[in-house]
């Protein structure tokens, strides 16, 4: 392989600099930059060399607007010239297994799953990289796998294949202020782990997330629902006084600290393994949890 130091720094440079992109100009992208791109994503490395995805390219308004509203009305997938939709696909796979008297479980397998999932970032990342050192924008959309049965519907997908990631890509038309991201010596550890003290870890994080404090809202309505949902979440992890405490001070404040919205109210604790994707996954015959249950569905 040729070292070329130059073009190297240039590249690293540039993925240095990565963000996600929300806001796309109308311009198209040319065929010929999406092929090389996707190239990029399934040249990528993959456990076992299975590559047990596919990819749907989709370009046209009307299904993007659909998609849009699909993944929780994200105006900029409807705004994208393209997005790209990753499935988890076994399909192929077990078609080719059966044909050749091989035996196939990779859908009830955890392992399998996670595995799965580990090549399509993989793939999906090599996507993002190349088409960033091309000039477009990208962003990543993970509530896809909440409307499974829909999109499945939408793509006429077989059993064994269910979308999983959604990609979003457009030439920039604003870039937002980078997000701040952990140091990293906060990220990266050498010979073993250290010794990180409470105060280290919330520094950083209090950096990270400095000026993002969330602001309950005035009405009084929302801002009781607001703090209902808030302590709901809450129950998962502390008892009925420390979940008083918390929600009298965040009351008191008028507001919440960025990491209790996240885990408070944006991404809930309890919910994130809902119902809908483990129903949704099943739908499509994809069973990650099959012998890990206390009852495995009938098959
Ligand atoms: C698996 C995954 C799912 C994501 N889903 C969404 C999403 O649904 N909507 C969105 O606006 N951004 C989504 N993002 C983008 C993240 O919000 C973004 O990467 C993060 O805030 C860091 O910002 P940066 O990419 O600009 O560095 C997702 C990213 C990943 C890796």
């Amino acid at each position: 392989m040729q070292r070329d130091l130059d073009r190297a720094d240039w590249a690293v440079g540039l993925m240095q600099a990565r963000q996600s992109v929300r806001n796309y100009k109308e311009e198209p992208i040319p065929e010929e930059i999406l092929y090389e791109v996707l190239a990029a994503g399934v040249n990528s490395a993959t456990g076992g060399n299975l590559q047990p995805y596919s990819i749907i390219v989709e370009k046209n308004r009307l299904k993007n607007q659909q998609l849009a509203q699909l993944c929780g009305g994200q105006s900029f997938i409807a705004q994208a010239p393209v997005n790209l939709i990753f499935l988890l696909d076994w399909h192929k796979l077990a078609v080719y297994s059966r044909k050749n008297n091989a035996p196939f479980t990779c859908n009830k397998s955890f392992r399998h799953y996670t595995i799965a999932m580990d090549d399509i970032v993989c793939a999906a990342q090599s996507v993002e990289t190349a088409a960033w050192l091309y000039g477009i924008g990208s962003c990543y959309v993970g509530t896809i796998l909440e409307c499974i049965p829909v999109v499945a519907e939408m793509y006429k997908l077989p059993l064994l294949a269910a979308p999983v990631l959604l990609l979003s890509l457009g030439y920039p038309k604003t870039l937002a202020v980078p997000r701040k991201k952990l140091d990293q010596d906060l990220v990266v550890f050498r010979g073993a782990y250290p010794a990180l003290s409470v105060e280290k870890i919330c520094e950083a994080y209090d950096r990270k997330y400095s000026g993002m404090r969330f602001s309950l809202p005035a009405d009084p309505h929302r801002r009781q629902a607001l703090l209902e949902e808030f302590r709901a979440a809450l129950r998962t992890t502390y008892n009925e006084s420390k979940c008083d405490e918390i929600i009298q001070a965040a009351d008191k404040a008028g507001s919440i600290s960025e990491i209790q919205r996240r885990f408070g109210l944006h991404y809930h604790a309890a919910e994130m393994l809902s119902p809908d994707v483990i129903e949704g996954l099943a739908s499509q015959g994809i069973y990650p949890f099959y012998g890990l249950l206390e009852q495995d569905p009938e098959l």
